[in-house]
């Protein structure tokens, strides 16, 4: 896909991969619709970018269809979802608020499921650039969705049930030409890390800058690529996890 002259909703831009990705995606002459709770950081980026704004919090189920109508409203079209926003919790699960999983749920599970049903008509309307069907969508997942990380059981789920979405979504939107594609990030240096309960102090493996991912997530979106991990060195735990579980947990246990 050439970015040149799209329309891109990204949620969670007011900081971190959202933010980094957001003004990636502008300095490829998209237009990005900046959505998150953080106003004032919104709209500076907005600015900066020259895009435009949706405040929303999106455990709210509303939020779906006034994202796409703002799209639609301001820009005339919608070409490319980014659903980027999310939540993290690390801790022990028994102690866990019932708070925090719905959040967890709401955020990571529902709203990226409920924008791209929403998304959906858009992306299918004629354009400029085709008589119908096009566009992409884009889950940011995350490695703890393949190999499942204990102390963030809910996390981890809440990322595979995306994965699982996405992978059914793509056979569904084929005949639509809609690129479906997931992202999972392995350590990312942003406040998802300081406010996700535990501080990450591990040496390995080193948080990455979220400029890298942005650069991943547009490389997909031009690509049309289904699914990639980055660093792509953890696609090998990845494939273990999945072909060979038991083993895998072993070991994991044993080396942490
Ligand atoms: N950082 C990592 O190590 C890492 C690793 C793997 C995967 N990921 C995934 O990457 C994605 C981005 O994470 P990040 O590292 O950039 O985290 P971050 O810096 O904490 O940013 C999270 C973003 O999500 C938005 N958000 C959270 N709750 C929201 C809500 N209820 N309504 C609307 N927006 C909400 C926040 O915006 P507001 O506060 O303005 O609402 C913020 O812009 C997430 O899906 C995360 O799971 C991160």
């Amino acid at each position: 896909m050439r970015l040149a002259g799209r329309v891109a909703v990204v949620t969670g831009a007011s900081r971190g991969i959202g933010n980094a990705t957001a003004r990636r995606l502008a300095a490829c002459g998209t237009t990005v619709v900046c959505v998150g709770r953080d106003e004032p950081a919104l709209q500076r980026l907005a600015a900066e970018i020259n895009g435009s704004v949706v405040t929303a919090d999106l455990t709210d189920p509303s939020s779906a269809k006034d994202i796409v109508a703002h799209s639609l409203a301001a820009h005339g079209q919608l070409d490319i979802v980014v659903a980027n926003a999310g939540v993290g919790y690390t801790g022990d699960f028994s102690q866990m608020p019932a708070n925090r999983i719905s959040e967890l749920v709401d955020v990571n599970v529902r709203a990226p499921i409920l924008l791209a049903r929403a998304s959906i008509e858009a992306l299918r309307a004629p354009s400029q650039f085709s008589s119908g069907g096009g566009g992409a969508i884009v889950f940011v997942s995350s490695i703890a969705g393949a190999v499942g990380v204990p102390g963030e059981s809910v996390y981890s789920a809440s990322k595979a049930a995306i994965e699982a979405f996405a992978t059914v979504l793509r056979e569904e939107l084929r005949r639509d030409r809609i690129a479906v594609s997931t992202v999972l990030p392995g350590v990312v240096d942003t406040d998802f890390l300081r406010i996700r309960g535990v501080p990450y102090n591990r040496r390995f493996p080193r948080p990455m800058p979220p400029e890298r991912l942005a650069r991943v997530i547009v490389e997909v979106i031009e690509n049309g690529n289904e699914r990639r991990i980055e660093p792509r060195w953890l696609g090998l735990p990845a494939r273990f996890a999945a072909t060979a579980p038991n083993l895998y947990r072993v070991l994991a246990r044993r080396f942490s």
